[in-house]
């Protein structure tokens, strides 16, 4: 976006500090569990992820997922489309998976069941922003970063038609569509 940078939600260093409780969280959980499979959801996921990941104290590798849920500008058609599978074998591993934010539940629902079909040892999730007044499905999310009420965020690795994923905080935008 051009103009003025997005108005200020969630700071950078309150950003920072819960994404550490988070990682010494989820550290602890997994302690003794073995190798921690975190997989991160493209493309908002992916500065979360890098931070979160490198703030374990646990045995972890890195996989990626990619699905289409939005169309182009605010609008959720509620369709969920796989883009791209993990790479690798998460079969009888303990696997997280690493959202951006839960908006309706219909990524994360769709997502939990894809897989569970490669039969992980067990399977939880992780959001950095949480709309829980906008859920339209049920899904228990086991790790919440911060719950958002029903605003337009960017930033942090969130785009409003793929701008500002880069802010280093996350803001708030207008949508004009
Ligand atoms: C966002 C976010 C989640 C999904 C959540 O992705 O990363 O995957 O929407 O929405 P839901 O709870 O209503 O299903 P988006 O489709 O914007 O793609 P992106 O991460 O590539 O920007």
């Amino acid at each position: 976006m051009s103009g003025k940078p997005p108005p200020v939600l969630i700071s950078e260093s309150d950003i920072e500090k819960r994404v550490t409780e988070l990682a010494i969280q989820i550290s602890g959980d997994y302690q003794d569990k073995g190798d921690l499979v975190l997989v991160g959801v493209l493309k908002g996921a992916f500065v979360f992820l890098a931070d979160l990941s490198r703030r374990m104290t646990i045995p972890r590798t890195i996989e990626f997922i990619a699905v289409s849920s939005y169309q182009s500008g605010s609008l959720s058609s509620g369709a969920v489309r796989l883009v791209m599978d993990v790479r690798g074998s998460i079969e009888g591993r303990h696997v997280l998976i690493v959202e951006d934010i839960v908006d309706t539940g219909h990524t994360l629902k769709y997502l939990i069941g894809m897989l569970q079909s490669h039969r992980p040892a067990s399977i939880r999730t992780c959001t950095l922003l949480h709309k829980a007044d906008s859920a339209e499905v049920d899904i228990d999310i086991d790790y919440i970063g911060f719950s958002i009420g029903d605003e337009w965020v960017v930033g942090y690795g969130l785009d409003y038609a793929e701008h500002d994923r880069t802010l280093p905080y996350i803001g708030t935008v207008t949508p004009t569509d």
